[in-house]
């Protein structure tokens, strides 16, 4: 069978690259249903793009790369599209927006949208050998038990990253880029809980609180929650991202800085109450009694002196913390690294070592915050190398 393009992954960034790629093009992918990631993303609402998208919430070896594609499509555009569709969003927080009613819309759109183009989708499609003859790609690809050679002058890779492997994550893109003398960077999950080997947390687990976090990057400013195994939440999730093991985290408790004068009022009116009283009107109960055992926060708010309250305040704008791991590639969302972006144009996502070749979407070394981005770099760079081809 010869078609111009075939694409391998029916996610995201494949699906919009199917629907901008012209005519002749083939879609295949080992899942049952095209977009399961969009399905279940935003707790089956789809955080679809942010209203603040751009290269500064992006992690790559080159923090430039991204720049052409979120520029050319941005995530007004994707905006146009879903309204043209008429699905109904809001913005939740932060410039995230999310469906009202379900991710399935999404899906439906993009589907709409392939089958305006005339695209083929294969399901349950298994992608064996791939080969290149010098002027087109031979993919073995095999579907209801029989195999079929497909030729295609280009090969868009949209196959994803390693997480969540139980939905169907290969890590078959970092493959194909190594057979055709593209480099991988190193991969390692990213917006992922973070664990601890002791039982720290344990007796806490369910309990949130907002806070500042940072993992030798930006802070982040959201919710936390501490869990049986260590932390979690948007917060965690965003600094994990930036997390190398072996490194500390830095949460500041008091993000807002008014906590230190505060406490000197409050001395004054109430000292004869316990410290972790008072501060249990600023932070859950639960959390007040585990920072009095790791802090010894002890005493009544009138014995302290100044400086007493200012380390005491230091103290929880400065909790730092070891995690021993993080929960992996089973429940990160997404896989930092990828297909090293030297070797990709950042206008087309073409492959420099190999002609017709692309790689969008998760699998290339761009990897978005959380709060929408991610899908917004699976829609560009899908756009990017759809517009190429
Ligand atoms: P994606 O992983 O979507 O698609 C890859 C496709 O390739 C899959 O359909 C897979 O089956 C297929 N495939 C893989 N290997 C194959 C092989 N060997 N043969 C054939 N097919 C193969 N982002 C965001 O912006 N907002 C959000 O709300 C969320 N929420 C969210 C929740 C959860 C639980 C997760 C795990 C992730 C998110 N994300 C997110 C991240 C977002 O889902 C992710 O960044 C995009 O789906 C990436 O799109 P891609 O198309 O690149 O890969």
């Amino acid at each position: 069978m010869d078609v111009k393009t075939l694409i391998i992954g029916a996610g995201a960034a494949g699906m919009m690259c199917a629907a901008h790629a012209g005519s002749g093009v083939l879609l295949v992918d080992h899942a049952k249903a095209p977009g399961e990631k969009i399905r279940i993303s935003g707790g089956g609402r789809c955080n679809f793009t942010n209203l603040y998208a751009g290269p500064e919430n992006f992690i790559s070896q080159n923090p430039h790369f991204c720049k052409s594609a979120l520029k050319r499509y941005t995530q007004w555009d994707f905006l146009d599209l879903v309204n043209a569709y008429g699905i109904a969003w809001h913005e939740k927080t932060l410039g995230q927006l999310f469906c009202d009613n379900s991710a399935k819309d999404i899906i439906a759109m993009l589907r709409a949208e392939m089958e305006k183009a005339g695209a083929q989708l294969w399901l349950r499609a298994e992608v064996g050998e791939i080969t290149h003859d010098g002027s087109s790609f031979c993919v073995r690809v095999t579907k209801d038990g029989k195999t079929t050679n497909v030729t295609a002058r280009n090969l868009v890779v949209a196959s994803g990253g390693k997480s969540i492997p139980k939905m169907g994550a290969t890590g078959l893109g970092y493959r194909v880029a190594a057979q055709f003398g593209l480099d991988v960077t190193d991969i390692r999950p990213g917006l992922v809980p973070l664990t601890f080997s002791d039982d720290r947390f344990k007796a806490i687990a369910g309990t949130t609180t907002h806070g500042t976090v940072a993992a030798g990057g930006p802070a982040f400013e959201e919710a936390l929650l501490f869990t049986h195994r260590g932390l979690s939440g948007p917060a965690i999730l965003q600094a994990s991202s930036y997390w190398q093991e072996g490194d500390s985290i830095c949460i500041n408790l008091c993000p807002d800085g008014t906590l230190q004068e505060w406490l000197r009022t409050q001395r004054q009116v109430a000292g004869r109450k316990a410290v972790t009283t008072h501060l249990a009107q600023h932070l859950p109960n639960r959390l007040v009694g585990l920072l009095a055992e790791e802090m010894q926060i002890t005493g009544n708010l009138g014995d302290q002196s100044d400086a007493a309250l200012d380390e005491l305040c230091t103290l929880l704008a400065n909790w730092r913390l070891r995690p021993s791991g993080s929960e992996g590639y089973r429940t990160a969302e997404v896989t930092l690294g990828g297909v090293d972006t030297a070797g990709l144009s950042s206008s087309t996502m073409a492959a420099k070592t190999q002609a017709g070749l692309y790689f969008i979407g998760e699998c290339v070394d761009v990897t978005g915050w959380l709060g929408g981005y991610n899908f917004q770099w699976a829609w560009s760079s899908g756009w990017a190398a759809g517009q190429a081809i």
